[in-house]
Order: C-alpha cells, then sequence, then structure tokens
C-alpha cells in the first residue's frame, strides 16, 4: 500500500496486495460483488462506519485480480471540496512545460483497476458529470481538458461508499446516480462473527473478545434512545487491543467506546453503566 501525495487535497491509495485480506463475509455480499464484477455493473458499498466495507473491498480486490500486474485498488478518500480536476487529472507546470497529470480515477480507467470513491458526496455536481457516463455500458471516461475519451477496459469497476446515516439530505446521492448502481448493504456483523473479528484483528483472548461482542449488542440496542450510530466493529477492535496491552477492560472501554460515542452526559453513562455490567474490573 502506498500514499500519493498529488499536492492537492486529495487522499489517494494505492493497494498492491499480496496476503489475502482477512475478511469474514457476512451474507451473499461477495458473490454479489463477484458478479456485478462480472457483468461491469458498479456497486455502491452502504453502511455504517467501521462495518466492514473497506476491509470487504480489499479483500474482492485480492480474490478477483491476484493475477493483476498493476495496482488492482485505488482508494479516494472523498470530502465536499473534492473537484473533477483532482480526479481526472490536471495540467502541471514542471520546468517550464506543462505536464499533464492523470488524477486517480483516469489512472485506475487506464489500467484497469477498482477504482473505490470513499464516502463520496455529491455535492459537487462535476462529481456527478463524470460518474454516469463511465457507468453506462460503454464506460467512458472524457477528459475535456486534453480532449480525450478513456473506454474503460474489462478489470476496471467504479465503487463508491456512502453513510446512509451520516449524510445530510442535500449530500445524499441523487436518484438518477443511485439507480446505476448495485448495492451492497453493510451492518454490523453477528455476535459470534464479530467476536471472532475482535479477537483475531486485536489479538485479545476469546474470553474478552465474545465479551466486546456482547457489550456491542447492548450498545447498538441505545440507538433506540438517541445514540445516533452504535459502536463499531472499528472501535471494538481498539478495545480489543487495549486490554491486550494490560489495560483494564472498564477504562479501555470508556476510552475506546464510552467517550468516542457520544458528547453526552447522560448517554455516556448509560453506555457506561452497560459497560461494568459486563466487565467486572
Ligand atoms: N467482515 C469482516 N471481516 C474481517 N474484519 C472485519 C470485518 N468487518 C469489519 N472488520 C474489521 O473492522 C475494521 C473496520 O472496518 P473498515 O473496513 O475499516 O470499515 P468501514 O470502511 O466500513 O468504515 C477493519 O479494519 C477490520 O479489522
Ligand atoms: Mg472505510
Amino acid at each position: 500500500m502506498s500514499k500519493k501525495n498529488t499536492g492537492h487535497s486529495i487522499s489517494v491509495e494505492e493497494f498492491k496486495l499480496v496476503n489475502e485480506p482477512f475478511y469474514i463475509p457476512i451474507k451473499n455480499e461477495v458473490k454479489i460483488f463477484e458478479e456485478a464484477y462480472n457483468s461491469k455493473i458498479p456497486v455502491i458499498l452502504k453502511g455504517p462506519t467501521g462495518s466492514g466495507k473497506t476491509r470487504f473491498i480489499e479483500y474482492m480486490a485480492w480474490k478477483l485480480k491476484k493475477e493483476s500486474p498493476s495496482s488492482p485498488l485505488i482508494t479516494v478518500a472523498c470530502h465536499e471540496d473534492l473537484t473533477a480536476s483532482d480526479l481526472v487529472g490536471r495540467y502541471l507546470i514542471e520546468d517550464q512545460t506543462t505536464k499533464w497529470i492523470d488524477g486517480p480515477i483516469t489512472r485506475a480507467a487506464r489500467i484497469g483497476a477498482i477504482c473505490y470513491l470513499d464516502e463520496v458526496v455529491e455535492a459537487r455536481k462535476d462529481t456527478t458529470v463524470l460518474i454516469h457516463p463511465l457507468t453506462d455500458y460503454r464506460r467512458l471516461l472524457p477528459i475535456e481538458k486534453k480532449g480525450e475519451l478513456i473506454e474503460a477496459p474489462d478489470g476496471f469497476m467504479l465503487v463508491l461508499s456512502y453513510n446512509p446515516g451520516y449524510q445530510s439530505i442535500t449530500k445524499d446521492l441523487k436518484q438518477s446516480t443511485r439507480q446505476r448502481f448495485v448495492s451492497i448493504e453493510f451492518d454490523y456483523p453477528p455476535e459470534e462473527t464479530e467476536a471472532k473479528i475482535i479477537a483475531k484483528e486485536s489479538g485479545c483472548s476469546t474470553k474478552i473478545a465474545a465479551s466486546l461482542a456482547l457489550l456491542a449488542i447492548k450498545v447498538r440496542n441505545l440507538r433506540e434512545y438517541g445514540l445516533s450510530e452504535g459502536v463499531s466493529t472499528r472501535l471494538l477492535i481498539y478495545a480489543g487491543s487495549l486490554i491486550k496491552k494490560g489495560v483494564k477492560p472498564i477504562e479501555a472501554c470508556i476510552s475506546t467506546i464510552v467517550w468516542s460515542l457520544t458528547d453526552e452526559r447522560e448517554l455516556q453513562d448509560s453506555i457506561e453503566e452497560l459497560v461494568r455490567s459486563i466487565f467486572t474490573e
């Protein structure tokens, strides 16, 4: 994995996957994604933060593109100010000559990589203008500034992620965009699976992992009482990691779960109570 600084406010990661990423399938997402890829249909990964979207796309890139000599996956961390030029590319002046630099979407379309636009926001119209031609059957990427039209090769795939709970209506994906994609919904894994993930990723004992998975279920039930998002698998892994390093379970859970989830005192107290009902020290 390498991070590239493009000189602009854009964070791009190119993955070269050597080892199989650890991913436990939750439902039918692997099959759906595989068939979407084979059918050249773009995909949206929907779900709360820390629910496994990034890990899943890395796993799928590895699974589908083991033989690929170049980067199988190019990930762009999106934000509101991301422009079409950030994605497509731009002319830079170097040694008094102008030189075209491909942006991440262009690079993916040239080399046939999976292009993952993480947390895409459609606040800007020019994002839509880029995405739509790539999603129809011809899979074209027009680079207006260069007068070039790229036809994406077989290995290219456009994948977006978005968090329905977190994004506001104005930033929501438009119907005209979302109806061009197959959607895969991510939710938190079932208790036993989540315990396995926590143990494997944090290295904590299976007993601690099981307790954290149980705590997660209880905390997620608090969503009905005003907690906007349940505790993510990621936070549970953080808790497991601290405990493994010798931090007492209750203290670990307070720092990683209670304080991270909310600033509201009452809710914090309720979560802490749940923690104390599961851990004794
Ligand atoms: N199904 C899964 N199999 C293996 N690990 C998982 C799974 N779901 C979540 N994880 C773990 O949770 C962490 C957070 O998931 P991530 O993919 O970063 O979430 P998201 O991209 O949805 O915010 C991952 O780094 C991984 O350790
Ligand atoms: Mg992610």
